[in-house]
C-alpha cells in the first residue's frame, strides 16, 4: 500500500467499507499531502464489459469504471484534468454549488480543453453528498461511452454507516459481443431516448457483493445513464430513502419504490439481515422486477439492532418565498426535422424550452438567456411538461426546493439539482439565485438535450 492510499484510509471513516468498495476510488496525487489533489485523463481505453469480449470506450484515467473522487465538505479540492482524446472536452460537477468558472460547460463557462491540454479545477464543495462528474461536450458519445463518475464528497463532521457501497447505474449501447451499436436513433430520440441494452452497475452485469451481518449500510445509488429511467426497488430488508440527489432529506422514509431519471441519484439506508440472506437492487418494471446487483450477506460480530446514523442537512440558502417572483417554464414536443445545415448534417429539433429549442453551442453562436434573475432573489419556478414523455430538468450550480409536484403540495419539501417531471407533469420548485453566471437549464436525457430542451439561466 502506498502512502497516499494509506492518508486517504486514516481520513477516511469509514475504513471498514472501504475494501469492500466495488469500484475503485482515485489515489491522491503523490506530492498532495494532506490535500485534496488528483489527476484524472479523459482517454481512449477498452474494457471487458460484456464477458469474453473487448469493447473500445472512453474512461477517466482509461478505467471503466471511472474512479470515484472523495473529498470533504467545507474543503478545497483540486482535479488536474489532461484531455487525452483526439476532440474537445469540459468536465461538470453535476449537483455542486461552486462557481461557474469551475462549472465545465464549453462557452459559457469555459473554453472547450483541446486535445493534450490540462485543465485545474478548483473548489469547496459546500453540500456533502453523492453526486458525479461528467463531460459537456459532445455528450452522447462521450458519456455513452463511459465518460461517467462519481464524486463523493463526505460530511465535515463524519458520519459513519459499517459499509458504504456505490451503485451506479448504466445500460450500454452494446450487442452480445460488445459491439457498438447507436447511441442515438431520430425516432427514438423524439420518444423517450434510445434505450442502451446491457445493463451493468459498476460496469459490471448483475454483480453480487457482500454485505456484513446487522451492517448500517448506506448505498450510493446513481443514475449516469443517457436515456433509462430506473424505478427502484431494494428486497431482502427494509430500506429507507435518506437522501435525494445527494441532499439528506429531514425525515428518512420507507422505500417502496423509487424513480430515477438520467442524472439522478438516491441514498438509501439500511441494516443487513441475518448471515445467509441476500439483498437485492431490482429495476420495477410493473408486476415484474429485474436483478440490478445482489448482495450476500455474511458472518460478522456487529451488534444487532442498530440503528442508521442520521445525515446532517445541507446549507442551502433560505427561501424567501414571499417576496420571491415566478416563473414559467413550459416544456413541449415541436417534432419537427429541420432541414439539413450547411454541413449537410440534419439537425432534428424535437424538444422545445418556452418555445425554443437549442441543439448545441459554439463559440459564436450563444442565445440569450431563457430568464435573467438577480442575485440574492428567491424565484418559483413553474415547470410544466406537455408531452407524452418524462423529462429530468436540471439546473446547474444551485439547488431547487420542490415544493409541489403534479399538483401536490409536499408535506415536506426537499431539495434537488435535477427535478423529475413525469408526462404531462408539473413541478413547482424555488430557490435562491445565489450564484453569479451563466447557468445550464436543461433535461438530462442526453438525446432531448441535444434535440432542443436545454437552455441556460443568467443570475447577475
Ligand atoms: Cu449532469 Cu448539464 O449536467
Ligand atoms: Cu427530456
Amino acid at each position: 500500500m502506498d502512502i497516499s492510499r494509506r492518508q486517504f484510509i486514516g481520513r477516511s471513516l469509514a475504513v471498514s467499507a472501504l475494501p469492500l468498495l466495488p469500484s475503485c476510488t482515485l489515489v491522491r496525487s503523490e506530492s498532495a499531502g494532506d490535500q485534496y489533489v488528483y489527476d484524472l485523463t479523459t482517454e481512449p481505453a477498452t474494457a471487458e464489459l460484456v464477458p469474453g469480449h473487448t469493447t473500445e470506450v472512453l474512461g477517466f484515467n482509461g478505467q471503466i469504471p471511472a474512479p470515484t473522487i472523495r473529498c470533504r465538505q467545507g474543503e478545497k479540492v483540486t482535479i488536474r484534468l489532461t484531455n487525452k482524446l483526439n476532440e474537445p472536452t469540459t468536465i461538470h460537477w453535476h449537483g455542486l454549488r461552486i462557481p461557474v468558472e469551475m462549472d465545465g460547460v464549453p462557452f459559457l463557462s469555459q473554453r472547450p480543453i483541446m486535445p493534450g491540454e490540462t485543465f485545474v479545477y478548483e473548489f469547496t464543495p459546500p453540500d456533502a453528498g453523492t453526486f458525479w462528474y461528467h463531460p459537456h461536450m459532445n455528450s452522447v458519445k462521450q458519456l455513452g461511452m463511459g465518460l461517467v463518475g462519481l464524486i463523493i464528497v463526505e460530511e465535515a463532521s463524519p458520519v459513519i454507516f459499517d459499509e458504504e457501497h456505490e451503485v451506479v447505474l448504466k445500460h450500454w449501447h452494446l450487442d452480445k459481443q460488445g459491439g457498438w451499436k447507436d447511441l442515438m436513433i431520430p425516432r427514438y430520440s423524439a420518444r423517450m431516448g434510445t434505450p442502451g441494452e446491457w445493463a451493468t452497475v459498476n460496469g459490471v452485469h448483475e454483480p453480487t457483493y457482500q454485505l456484513k451481518q446487522n451492517a448500517t449500510t448506506r448505498l450510493r445509488i446513481a443514475n449516469v445513464d443517457n436515456t433509462m429511467t430506473y424505478p427502484i426497488a431494494v428486497e431482502g430488508c427494509e430500506a429507507w430513502v435518506i437522501a435525494i440527489d445527494g441532499n439528506p432529506i429531514k425525515t428518512p422514509y420507507r422505500l417502496t419504490e423509487h424513480k430515477i431519471s438520467p442524472g439522478m441519484r438516491v441514498d438509501i439506508g439500511l441494516v443487513a439481515p441475518n448471515a445467509g440472506q441476500q439483498v437485492h437492487v431490482r429495476f420495477m418494471r410493473g408486476k415484474f422486477a429485474f436483478p440490478l446487483c445482489s448482495f450476500n450477506v455474511v458472518a460478522s460480530t456487529l451488534p444487532a439492532n442498530q440503528t442508521l446514523p442520521a445525515l446532517p442537512l445541507n446549507p442551502v440558502p433560505l427561501l424567501d418565498l414571499d417576496n420571491a417572483e415566478n416563473l414559467n417554464f413550459v416544456f413541449e414536443w415541436a417534432g419537427a426535422v429541420s432541414p439539413a445545415d450547411s454541413d449537410g448534417k440534419v439537425k432534428p429539433k424535437f424538444w422545445l424550452m418556452n418555445k425554443r429549442a437549442w441543439e448545441g453551442m459554439t463559440k459564436d453562436n450563444i442565445p440569450a438567456p431563457l430568464s435573467r434573475l438577480t442575485l440574492g432573489k428567491t424565484y418559483i419556478f413553474y415547470l410544466r411538461n406537455l408531452t407524452q414523455y418524462h423529462h429530468p430538468i436540471h439546473l446547474h450550480g444551485h439547488t431547487f426546493t420542490v415544493l409541489e409536484l403534479d399538483g401536490k403540495k409536499l408535506a415536506e419539501p426537499f431539495h434537488t439539482d435535477t427535478v423529475l417531471l413525469g408526462r404531462n407533469g408539473y413541478a413547482k420548485a424555488a430557490f435562491v439565485a445565489d450564484n453569479p453566471g451563466r447557468w445550464m437549464y436543461h433535461c438530462h436525457i442526453i438525446e432531448h438535450m441535444k434535440t432542443g430542451l436545454m437552455g441556460y439561466i443568467e443570475v447577475t
